[in-house]
């Protein structure tokens, strides 16, 4: 029997330089949607949903049943549109069980209150390493793969991978690797675990681009093939010493994500703010 490959379609986020996908099966038309944005303003410290409501309309016009909107991690970077989403076109949040983690530590440090639940309720399933589930006829495993955070987590879909931030593309390396939990050792070991487990041709979506002064055009997807021959953090030369060093050495030099506070706090709480609570910020301790 001929495999199925799933169709993917990229949408990007040039604020914060996140590409959420759908992935959907063409044999079924069941879909998945992975890493989604809710445009923020800072300014004015609102949200919009154009970038969710293209994602919409790309399901609508493909007649695509929902299935399952998917987090890689908890993001820093971007506030998730995974409740608005839910709300809209249906499907399950998932997000890795690691996330307890996480979500502990943002409670403790910001002195959340009890409204703001750590143990994962906001989503409807916690994945762990190996988890196997469905988008229609494709097969999807859920690979834990901790380092940039403690919750992150790869997804195999159809036998293509949706990286999260663990790979970026060969010529910008590896995400960093200082948050809360957060491990160059642990990054490394998992980069290592992906490159070794799939075949040289597997496709590779990233969660994040930045060709800016690369001379290139923006990328969404490279192969493991490409990622072991020419990554500049982790290609089969470099020796996990040198990158621990590396990583940790450039970590020291870089600011926090601008909308840090916010987005942890709502995407903590699967995309939606704490009920009775104002987004913390910290201004008086690093918490991070
Ligand atoms: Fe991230």
């Amino acid at each position: 029997m001929e495999k199925i490959s799933p169709v993917v379609q990229p949408f990007f986020d040039e604020d914060s330089h996140t590409i959420s996908y759908v992935v959907w099966d063409p044999e079924t038309h069941v879909s998945a949607i992975i890493d989604s944005v809710l445009d923020y303003h800072h300014k004015n410290i609102t949200t919009d949903t154009k970038l969710a409501n293209e994602i919409i309309a790309y399901i609508i016009k493909h007649n695509l049943t929902n299935a399952w909107i998917l987090e890689t991690h908890l993001h820093a970077d971007h506030i998730s549109a995974v409740a608005y989403l839910k709300e809209k076109v249906g499907g399950k949040s998932g997000i890795g069980k690691q996330v307890l983690f996480v979500q502990k530590y943002l409670k403790e440090t910001l002195e959340l209150k009890d409204t703001f639940k750590t143990d994962g309720s906001q989503f409807d399933t916690l994945f762990e390493d190996g988890d196997s589930f469905k988008i229609g006829s494709l097969t999807a495993t859920a690979i834990h793969a901790p380092g940039h955070t403690p919750a992150d987590m790869i997804y195999d879909i159809g036998g293509v991978l949706f990286a999260g931030d663990t790979l970026l593309a060969p010529d910008s390396g590896t995400a960093r690797c200082d948050f809360p939990g957060g491990s160059a050792e642990t990054l490394y070991d998992s980069v290592q675990k992906i490159l070794t487990a799939y075949n040289p041709d597997t496709s590779i979506y990233l969660c994040h681009d930045y060709p800016e002064g690369k001379n290139r055009d923006m990328m969404y997807q490279t192969t493991v093939g490409e990622e072991r021959q020419s990554n500049i953090h982790v290609r089969d030369d470099i020796s996990k010493d040198e990158f621990v060093l590396m990583r940790t050495e450039r970590d020291k030099t870089l600011d926090l994500p601008a909308y840090m506070f916010p987005a942890v706090q709502l995407n903590g709480n699967a995309g939606t703010p704490i009920p009775g609570e104002f987004i913390k910020l910290s201004l008086n301790k690093k918490v991070f």
